[in-house]
């Protein structure tokens, strides 16, 4: 192996800069050249590529975003793009991939990697909803983000008695949701893994302002949707003054972590091993704090509990 390529593909992660960072300079440590490929596999396919040395990827550890760029590619999903992107690959002389990003970037990686081209995945998606790994990038940055938001919110809805009910991010899985609802004192979390019921919230509520509590919270993770029919709801069956808010993209932005920036650069440093060891085709990760790794199909497969233990805290002393 002489030449590996790096790219971002998907919603972009805090973190992804330094396991870019990571990708590169542990290559060309090891002797090996890097082609930064720009907004994911489109830029593949649109011969978007350009070699990276060790100052390109100095000073974008602290950034947020992707150095490199992002994109969905909707022509990936096809026998035919993917072919087309082997074909570039061998045309700028690329042996293996690194592939940074979520679920749907691991499905390109896996499909390439059956036109000949080695890949590796990283795990960078503050929706932590990759069953293989206890831990994703960005994670950690997006949920403190969410924090601090919600903080703010809170400060709001308690000087007028009111509740807040809002979303968060997470696509499909509750994570995030969970972790900022337990961080806020949030008197509810919303998530589709738990059972829930807005009646159940209205009671809380109106228990709860009788022991002299006024404000409230109610985190609700983004696959379930309909924030602002929740709040219209406890408006009007309880009578506290309720506002919807949905987080939104500003929570995948900022600059990342310390938690973020090591295990960024951490899974970077261990991908490019993979590969100079012959190990390719695979996706990293931790599992019990330690880098793991498997196979891409099978991580793809992989599916992650939900802390209902956690989610037992939360309810136990949120009232
Ligand atoms: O996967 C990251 C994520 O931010 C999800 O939490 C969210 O569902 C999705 O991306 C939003 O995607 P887009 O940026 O395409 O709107």
């Amino acid at each position: 192996m002489k030449k590996i390529g790096v790219l971002t593909s998907g919603g972009d992660a805090p973190g992804m800069n330094a396991a870019v960072r990571a990708v590169t300079r542990t290559a060309i440590k090891k002797g090996l050249s890097v082609m930064g490929i720009y907004r994911g596999f489109q830029g593949l396919l649109n011969g978007d590529v350009a070699e990276l040395n060790i100052r390109s990827v100095s000073d974008i550890m602290h950034r947020g975003g992707t150095m490199l760029y992002s994109a969905r590619c909707d022509e990936f999903r096809y026998q035919e793009g993917v072919k087309k992107g082997a074909d570039k690959c061998r045309e700028y002389g690329i042996d293996a991939i690194v592939v940074i990003g979520g679920d749907g970037s691991f499905r390109g990686a896996a499909d390439l990697s059956l036109y000949g081209i080695p890949c590796m995945g990283i795990p960078g998606t503050i929706d932590n909803d990759i069953g293989m790994t206890e831990y994703t990038i960005g994670y950690d940055t997006a949920m403190n983000t969410a924090m601090e938001l919600v903080d703010k919110l809170r400060d709001t809805m308690q000087s007028l008695d009111r509740c807040s009910v809002v979303e968060v991010m997470g696509h499909r899985a509750g994570y995030i949701a969970l972790n900022t609802g337990i961080a806020c004192g949030a008197t509810y979390i919303i998530t589709k893994e738990m059972p829930y019921s807005v009646k159940e919230i209205i009671e809380i509520i109106e228990n709860t302002q009788t022991n002299n509590k006024h404000h409230f919270i109610v985190v609700v993770s983004e696959g379930i949707g309909g924030s602002a029919e929740i709040a219209k709801q406890i408006e009007r069956e309880t009578g506290v003054v309720t506002r919807a808010t949905i987080l939104g993209h500003v929570q995948r932005g900022g600059s990342p972590t310390v938690r973020d920036r090591v295990a960024a650069s951490q899974l970077g440093h261990f991908a490019v091993e993979l590969l100079m060891n012959g190990i390719e085709n695979r996706v990293v990760g931790f599992w019990d704090n330690k880098v793991v790794h498997y196979d891409i199909k099978e991580a793809l497969s992989m599916k992650k509990d939900f802390d209902k233990k956690l989610f037992e805290v939360a309810s136990d002393i949120s009232f």
